[in-house]
């Protein structure tokens, strides 16, 4: 037979692959992967104020919480079995400035959150974010000099922040920035402070992505960066060979857990650095990926199940869970 189609798993008609999908409980059967709770991250945005809830208009059904309503959020996340959340920070721009030191006030707005959740809610991770760019007065997610982002000197800040949320009780550092040798200079701080236990889940192939513009809304680094762009030290999406030179690097300075980010575009680099590293890797299905899911199934354009869809490509993708703002919705779903 020179058709191609023979072998040892025969051809048609004796092999029909529909008949393994003929039955609900086969499809059950042969599935490959499977979305649990157990895979969900939830990203939470936390704002100033006392007892304020603010939706964010370009991510429908997300809203920020000042920290006394963030522990309730929480609480709810844990009691659906979801294992950890992000928390983000909406800072008032009183409080930002072009070196970000508010970064590193023990009292901002994501050291407030934890220290609320870790008082008052357990058996759920808390993962910070480490980056500059909720703080500066311009957005960028490190230190400007004669108007360049400048790495090393950004790195001594991004390692006092780290130490500062590791103080209130943040389980994950998850670096950010995308500066070189920052989860080796995180590393060595957070072991020096007394924090080894602490773990990094490092955004080693983060790209320089039009998908985050919502997120920048809903924390107001958006305005603050006006026409500047990140491609200095986020990724060129062009690329994925960078990316797990990225990874590699990153896991040598002491990463416990990767990302590639934005999501589903990148889904190609997911399944490389899985297959090439074997390491825990995660996917961030960012904000602008959740505004055009949530925005077409809002105006019916596509039904909800392409929420669990998606999530599913993840996993079948190789990643070890997803960080994404259908947390609490997909649990509900996988609860039922
Ligand atoms: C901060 C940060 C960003 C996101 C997570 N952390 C934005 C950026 O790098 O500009 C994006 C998350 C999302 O879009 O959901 N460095």
């Amino acid at each position: 037979m020179t058709n191609g189609f023979s072998g040892p798993h025969g051809a048609f008609p004796t092999t029909r692959m529909r008949r393994n999908r003929f039955d609900a409980w086969t499809r059950r059967l042969v599935a490959e992967t499977r979305l649990s709770v157990d895979d969900l991250i939830w990203p939470i945005f936390v704002c100033e104020g006392e007892g304020v809830s603010r939706d964010v208009a370009s991510m429908p059904g997300v809203r920020r919480h000042s920290v006394d309503r963030i522990a309730a959020e929480v609480r709810r996340a844990a009691g659906l079995g979801i294992p950890c959340v992000a928390l983000f920070p909406e800072t008032e721009i009183a409080r930002k400035s072009p070196d970000g030191e508010e970064s590193c006030n023990p009292g901002n707005l994501v050291c407030a959150a934890t220290r609320a959740i870790k008082a008052e809610v357990s058996g759920i991770g808390v993962m910070c974010d480490v980056a500059l760019d909720p703080y500066t007065s311009h957005g960028q997610d490190g230190l400007v000099r004669e108007g360049y982002v400048v790495n090393d000197e950004t790195l001594d800040v991004l390692a006092r922040q780290a130490v500062v949320q590791a103080e209130a009780g943040c389980d994950v550092i998850a670096p950010s920035d995308m500066m070189d040798g920052r989860v080796g200079a995180i590393r060595t701080a957070l072991d020096m402070a007394g924090f080894g236990h602490v773990r990094i889940m490092s955004y080693a192939a983060k790209y320089a992505s039009g998908f985050y513009g919502p997120f920048r809304d809903a924390v107001g680094s958006g305005s603050a960066l006006g026409q500047g762009d990140k491609k200095t030290y986020q990724m060129d999406p062009a690329n994925g060979d960078e990316a797990i030179r990225e990874v590699a690097l990153d896991l040598a300075e002491g990463a416990d857990m990767v990302m590639v980010k934005p999501g589903m575009p990148y889904l190609d680099i997911v399944r490389r650095v899985h297959e090439t590293f074997a390491v825990p890797t995660f996917a961030y299905q960012v904000s602008g990926e959740y505004a055009m899911i949530r925005g077409a199934v809002d105006r019916g354009w596509m039904e909800d199940r392409v929420i669990l869809e998606s999530l599913t490509a993840f996993k079948r993708a190789g990643a070890a869970g997803v960080l994404t703002y259908f947390a609490i919705e997909a649990a509900e779903r996988l609860n039922q």
